[in-house]
């Protein structure tokens, strides 16, 4: 198999979408897919469920784990999102229970963007879609910390509030840089933030910067 990209089809921008073979691999044969009904034998040690607010899509995420050795034993997921949503956390799913196991201090540190490498890349506005089972994963393993009396290894991830007069939040920052915001201008286009707060704007550069090296590696 090649990472030769093919042209599958051309955004509303005009650009064209390019997937790899790995992507189109795990979208028609989707690895550690949970079928309708299996959920109860599973008996999953954590569960994680979340929406993307990008496209109101939704990700469910299993995992079962290792006590003794604090890994991930087997991982299994369902959603309704898009054909990247799918591949992106098929492949998830495979990196974190290759070779035995991935330990769980490992996989809190796995980023969106360490995904869409496995894949071979995914087009810009698709971005989102790897987002949604890195964060089923976090909410996955929170649920276990919380089981199993691990309450200081949850990771709350909280939200920051930027720009009082308009209530914008650093997510709502994060959600503007995934739509394809990459400039304060672009932003403030989605937004409005900043504007009547001209103090505000050095947090929120910081913060598209850090959503851009986060998810886009720049
Ligand atoms: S468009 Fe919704 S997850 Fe991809």
């Amino acid at each position: 198999m090649t990472n030769q990209p093919n042209i599958d089809g051309v955004g509303d921008s005009g650009q064209a979408w390019y997937y790899s073979d790995i992507v189109k691999d795990h979208f028609f044969n989707p690895r550690n897919f949970m079928k309708m009904g299996e959920e109860e034998e599973f008996k999953a040690d954590g569960m994680g469920r979340v929406g993307s607010p990008a496209c109101g899509d939704e990700m469910v995420l299993w995992v079962k784990i290792d006590p003794k050795e604090d890994k991930i034993k087997e991982c299994r997921w369902r959603t309704f999102g898009c054909g990247s949503a799918i591949a992106s956390t098929s492949i998830l799913s495979v990196m974190l229970t290759e070779n035995g196991g991935m330990k769980l201090d490992e996989a809190l540190k796995l980023r969106p963007q360490d995904i869409m490498e496995r894949l071979g890349g995914l087009p810009s506005r698709k971005v989102h879609c790897s987002v949604l089972g890195d964060k089923a994963l976090r909410s996955a393993l929170n649920d276990y910390f919380h089981k199993s009396g691990q309450h200081q290894r949850v990771i709350v991830e909280g939200s920051r509030v930027i720009d009082e007069e308009l209530k914008i939040t650093d997510h709502d920052i994060e959600q503007a840089v995934l739509d394809g915001a990459v400039t304060l201008e672009d932003v403030q286009k989605k937004l409005k933030v900043g504007i009547g707060n001209p103090e505000t704007i050095p947090a929120i550069e910081d913060l598209i910067r850090f959503y851009k090296e986060k998810y886009f590696g720049v």
